[in-house]
């Protein structure tokens, strides 16, 4: 894949740390630049040609975006920091309270537990040992419950989710559905239209964009709930006596957003649209294969699916004996940069019964030969720990 001199920060070193941020191409960065050199004012808020400019490009900012997820209507996508927040605003928008249940699985984020955790009753769906959603499970715990969320992909696992098969089953039960999308948008085609959730979250930095940028999907359904963040532009009008909230987006997006990261967003989803999310799932599927086939003396020891079909392009293991503090060290020692420790996924660390993992999270940059010398340096890794 041909993208590499898209990144100078490549030179930095071997960049295996995706799933926690991506970089960001030239193009995204320049997208953001001449937003602020030539059109930067707020949005929605002054009737100059600045301001005009800039209301126009955050508002195409969205079309683009919506057409990366497969959103039918752009005023479906709310801006948001991250996924976290998002996920932290689809549980505020569907007002639960101590006695509904939330069904979520075990191999979740903190972000996809917390906001349950605090405002319900959770009950969460067991996976086999290769980390796959045990359906039987799902199906008896969905029964009675008011939402279901999981992720589309694991950030330690990188299990991709039935996503479109269980979101129905939870319909048919009567639950409203929530997607945690921060780690499969990055890397495959992502149709909110087809999966059918009632919310689904994303963070940008993890597809390209700057830092601070990330959307909420809010279906129809869900637009004339009150919102979370209240400020400037949720309101048509306030008196004394009465708030007029002003519809979606705008309704659940209080205060001035992150304008010149919405052009990077919208930049990001433009250079992988341009790439192609088949090739960039393609891309990761030929490292996975790679590291794979490097780990046929067994190494390390991988977590998650076997099936490469099944699995996003990160894999997280352990080489025995060595704690995965000290693995990253020893990369970071040579300029190869992967992430250990438990990713923000404690309950599915203990699932697992382990006490931490390293993680190598590939993306289109990354080249076979990396993966390579990331397997030279675990051989090292492992004669200098024997
Ligand atoms: N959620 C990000 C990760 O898994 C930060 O690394």
């Amino acid at each position: 894949m041909d993208v590499r001199k898209d990144f100078p920060i490549l030179k930095r070193g071997i960049y295996f740390d995706n799933s926690a941020t991506s970089h960001k191409p030239k193009q995204v960065l320049a997208a953001v630049f001449n937003y602020y050199n030539n059109h930067n004012a707020n949005i929605h808020r002054g009737i100059h040609r600045l301001s005009e400019e800039s209301s126009e490009r955050y508002e195409d900012s969205k079309k683009t975006l919506s057409k990366f997820i497969g959103a039918k209507d752009w005023k479906r996508i709310v801006y948001v920091k991250n996924a976290t927040e998002g996920l932290n605003l689809a549980s505020h928008l569907l007002n639960l309270s101590k006695k509904d249940k939330v069904v979520i699985t075990s191999m979740e984020h903190h972000s996809n537990i917390l906001p349950w955790r605090v405002n319900s009753q959770v009950s969460v769906v067991d996976i086999s040992s290769e980390g796959v959603i045990d359906i039987e499970d799902f199906k008896s715990k969905i029964k009675g419950a008011k939402v279901v969320s999981m992720p589309h992909a694991s950030n330690v696992l990188g299990t991709i989710n039935e996503v479109e098969l269980l979101t129905k089953m939870a319909h048919e039960e009567g639950a409203k559905v929530v997607i945690d999308a921060a780690q499969s948008a990055p890397h495959l085609k992502v149709d909110v239209n087809k999966i059918g959730a009632d919310f689904l979250a994303i963070s940008g930095h993890k597809m390209l964009a700057p830092g601070g940028t990330g959307l909420l999907y809010v279906s129809k359904e869900f637009s004339e709930s009150t919102p979370f963040m209240l400020g400037g532009g949720t309101v048509f009008d306030v008196t004394n006596q009465k708030i007029e909230w002003a519809d979606m987006p705008e309704r659940f997006e209080g205060g001035t957003p992150n304008i010149g990261g919405a052009i990077g967003f919208a930049r990001a989803a433009e250079y992988l649209m341009e790439i192609g999310m088949d090739n960039v799932r393609k891309h990761e599927v030929s490292l996975l294969k790679n590291f794979f086939k490097l780990n046929e003396e067994k190494l390390v020891e991988i977590y998650g699916p076997h099936s490469l079909k099944l699995r996003t392009g990160l894999v997280s293991f352990n080489l025995p004996g060595v704690h995965s503090h000290d693995v990253a060290d020893f990369l970071n020692a040579r300029n190869i940069f992967i992430r250990s420790g438990k990713h923000c996924a404690h309950p599915l660390h203990e699932r697992l019964c382990i006490p931490s993992s390293a993680r190598a999270s590939f993306y289109i940059y990354n080249t076979l030969s990396e993966v390579e010398n990331l397997f030279e340096v675990l051989n090292e890794i492992k004669e200098v720990f024997s």
